[in-house]
């Protein structure tokens, strides 16, 4: 029984494809959309069809091979846009077409040169015009955090009734707060007659560093579909992270009480794999897959982790699908740890040889960053030797 009820939509082929030194080619793109498969998102945007004969071919080999997903195309609201959106998905075991106008004064302004109604009316049109070809069509009000609520919930209502069965709120400038989004989600649902027939989607980006918080602030405000990418990649400073909401879910299902299907341990291999296909590193502190998120180094931290993973641990690294030894040693660490190293590393030696390569230890921990293995093995064989002779 599937007893999710939010829906993982993974953007990184798409928005995330958009960061400067992220693009990938049609290989890549594969060998991704099958690791997110594996990984049990719910929806794989695939990419923006009309941008690119080779991002029309990356959608369609992907809708025509990973079949246990939903697959999206970007459109705009645009009927090409929506004729290759539909193209490009047709094949899919579950295709959706994911069209999009901007909604905020400032967009319709400068951008569309549109009046509202005219947006509105526009909006509507494409919603109905793409579902000629499918049932399944999500709307975007670009900039929707900086649009007049009031107009936002007209514009909802009315391609809600044109057959849009997602509703996206994107808070495309990553100007929002989290306090702020929650309002905004709830203003939707007490102010859209009809939003009960669409699922309430998000969509933050991380201009302020708060991509992450304000889509848990929506989730527990009622939005229904997550939309992240792997690492955070995407337009400027990124979009939000989908390890960090995950985990934040799992983590904290007592706050949130909402699950997703995402199958956790797969986490740290995707974005590995992401990390491979791209050549963009995440940062070593990075919440939940950078190399030092489970890494503890501090005699009083390791001590604990050593007595009880939970004094220091608030999810495991193999939940993460992260397996490597994480106590490191270095300046900090203290002898629980580095007697606990000794023993995995298969030495059993006596109390008197333990002081003395402790004490080599402590000396060459303040000259090196991180003591490794083979640097221990150095240190043994030095000193056993020497207190042969
Ligand atoms: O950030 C944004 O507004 C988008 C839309 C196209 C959903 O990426
Ligand atoms: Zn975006």
């Amino acid at each position: 029984m599937n007893e999710s009820n939010i829906s993982i939509f993974d953007t990184t082929l798409r928005d995330g494809e958009q960061s400067p030194g992220c693009s990938m080619n049609l290989k890549e793109k594969l060998e991704m959309a099958k690791q997110l498969e594996k990984l049990k998102v719910d929806v794989i945007e695939a990419g923006f069809a009309i941008a690119s004969p080779g991002d029309f071919e990356a959608v369609k080999t992907i809708a025509d091979t990973v079949k246990e997903v939903k697959v999206a195309s970007l459109s705009r609201a645009l009927p090409q846009d929506i004729d290759k959106a539909y193209e490009a998905v047709k094949g899919a075991e579950a295709p959706r077409i994911h069209t999009f106008i901007a909604t905020s004064d400032i967009h319709m302004k400068y951008k569309l040169k549109a009046a509202p109604e005219d947006v509105l009316n526009r909006a509507v049109e494409m919603v109905t015009y793409a579902k000629k070809y499918l049932n399944d069509v999500q709307f975007s009000a670009e900039d929707a955090t900086r649009s007049q609520p009031e107009f936002l919930y007209r514009v909802f209502e009315a391609v809600i009734k044109a057959g849009a069965t997602v509703i996206n709120v994107p808070d495309t400038v990553g100007y929002t707060t989290p306090e702020e989004f929650t309002a905004l989600i709830k203003g939707i649902k007490e102010n859209v007659p009809n939003i009960d027939k669409a699922t309430i989607a998000v969509h933050c980006h991380n201009d302020l560093g708060m991509a992450v918080a304000n889509t848990l602030a929506a989730a527990k405000a009622g939005a229904r579909q997550l939309e992240c990418t792997i690492n955070g990649i995407g337009e400027r400073a990124g979009n939000a992270a989908m390890e960090e909401i995950v985990m934040a879910l799992q983590t904290r299902y007592d706050f949130y009480q909402s699950k997703t299907n995402i199958e956790t341990q797969q986490l740290y291999p995707t974005s590995r794999l992401l990390t491979q296909i791209t050549g963009m590193k995440v940062q070593r502190n990075k919440a939940i897959v950078g190399e030092n998120a489970f890494a503890h180094e501090s005699g009083i931290h390791q001590h604990g982790v050593l007595a009880n993973k939970s004094t220091y641990e608030i999810m495991t690294p193999e939940s993460v699908g992260l397996h490597q030894h994480q106590l490191v040693l270095g300046k900090h660490s203290g002898r629980h740890a580095f007697e606990d190293r000794m023993k995995s590393m298969g030495y059993d030696l006596d109390k008197k040889t333990l002081d003395n390569i402790f004490q080599s230890f402590k000396e060459l921990a303040d000259k090196k960053k991180v003591v490794y293995n083979k640097d221990l093995e150095a240190l043994i064989k030095d000193k056993t030797l020497k207190m042969e002779e």
